[in-house]
């Protein structure tokens, strides 16, 4: 069975682009492949979060996965810093790691445009910690999005240099993995491009949002004047609106604001609202398992202490070969 690696980065709550993104994709997978998804907590280090930030965000992140219906029996999800395998991987594929190839890398020069006081090594290396995540479990398949290829194809590029320099074929070319045409994007609330909480305040519904919120942000969203002629092209944001819709209405809902539209009687206030609720049914059974799952650290630490032992399993292997292969061997 082909395996799956996907690192979850620890910032922030998951909003509908996430779910309909990703998260549905991971919901599928688990039951075909043999998966690790892991919070890659390691790497959020390199912007120096406050210790309680980081355990916060951490566990916030686990419930919320878990909540959208990750199962722990299924895949193996675990915390990227239980797993201290991956920092001597880490620590071993830096050494054919290039400054040049590193310094090269789109994600560090943004880095560096963004936040020019804080250049630390770890940003630099950040690929490298990258690669070891995805080949300490020697992944065939990273589902990832169009700006993480560029590490992708560094791993592939460090995996194939550790094969080439010691003469082996250990670590395959993993390839990125997506659903295609099955993806969904889902707009924001402010007219143009997609939902993504760096994208303003109001923009992203999180699955976490009270009723009261959704509403609020829901009747904010932006639209136009209204059609002038009947059976009128949409305009973006308002084509948008309808998008959200049919994610979360019933096709009957998407079908009577269309002929509203076209027959130029639609009333945007009355869209917003019939929208904003059906999100409230939408995301309800989401934000009352998150509710619920936060206070149940019992079981929060039984999944993480199963998962880091399921991990390990298939990361102390790894290191071992590494290691024999790097020459580290009994005398
Ligand atoms: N860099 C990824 C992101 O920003 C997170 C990540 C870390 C990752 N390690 C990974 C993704 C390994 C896939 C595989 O989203």
């Amino acid at each position: 069975m082909e395996t799956v690696v996907s690192g979850i980065r620890s910032t922030g709550n998951l909003h509908l682009g996430n779910y309909f993104g990703a998260i549905k994709n991971f919901l599928k997978m688990q039951h075909e492949y043999r998966c690790f998804f892991f919070i890659a907590d390691y790497h959020s280090l390199t912007t120096h979060p406050h210790p309680k930030d980081l355990h916060d965000t951490v566990k916030q992140v686990l419930v919320e996965y878990l909540a959208c219906g990750i199962d722990p029996e299924a895949a193996t999800i675990y915390i990227q810093s239980d797993l201290p395998e991956t920092a001597e991987l880490y620590l071993l594929m830096n050494m054919n790691a290039y400054v040049g190839e590193l310094e090269r890398c789109t994600s560090f020069k943004e880095k560096i445009r963004q936040h020019s006081d804080n250049i630390n090594a770890g940003l630099l290396t950040y690929p490298v910690l990258m690669a070891a995540d995805i080949l300490i479990h020697r992944a065939n398949k990273v589902p990832v999005g169009k700006d993480q290829e560029q590490h992708l194809e560094m791993t592939r590029q460090f995996g194939n240099r550790f094969n080439r320099i010691y003469e082996v074929e250990y670590f395959p070319e993993p390839v990125a993995f997506n659903f295609g045409t099955e993806l969904v994007k889902i707009p924001g609330l402010d007219g143009n491009g997609k939902m993504g909480k760096s994208e303003g305040e109001g923009n992203a519904v999180f699955l976490a949002d009270t009723p009261e919120i959704i509403r609020k942000k829901v009747m904010k969203a932006v639209t136009d004047a209204g059609p002038t002629e009947p059976n009128q092209k949409k305009p973006e944001a308002v084509e948008n609106l309808f998008t959200l819709m049919k994610v979360v209405s019933s096709p009957e809902t998407v079908a009577f604001f269309d002929e509203q539209y076209n027959s130029m009687k639609v009333r945007y206030g009355d869209l917003k609202k019939q929208l904003a609720e059906d999100m409230v049914t939408f995301t309800t059974p989401f934000r009352e398992r998150i509710t619920d799952l936060s206070k149940n650290n019992d079981y929060i630490n039984k999944v993480v202490k199963q998962g880091a032992e399921k991990a390990h399993e298939s990361s102390r292997k790894t290191v071992k070969e590494v290691r024999e292969i790097i020459g580290f061997k009994a005398f």
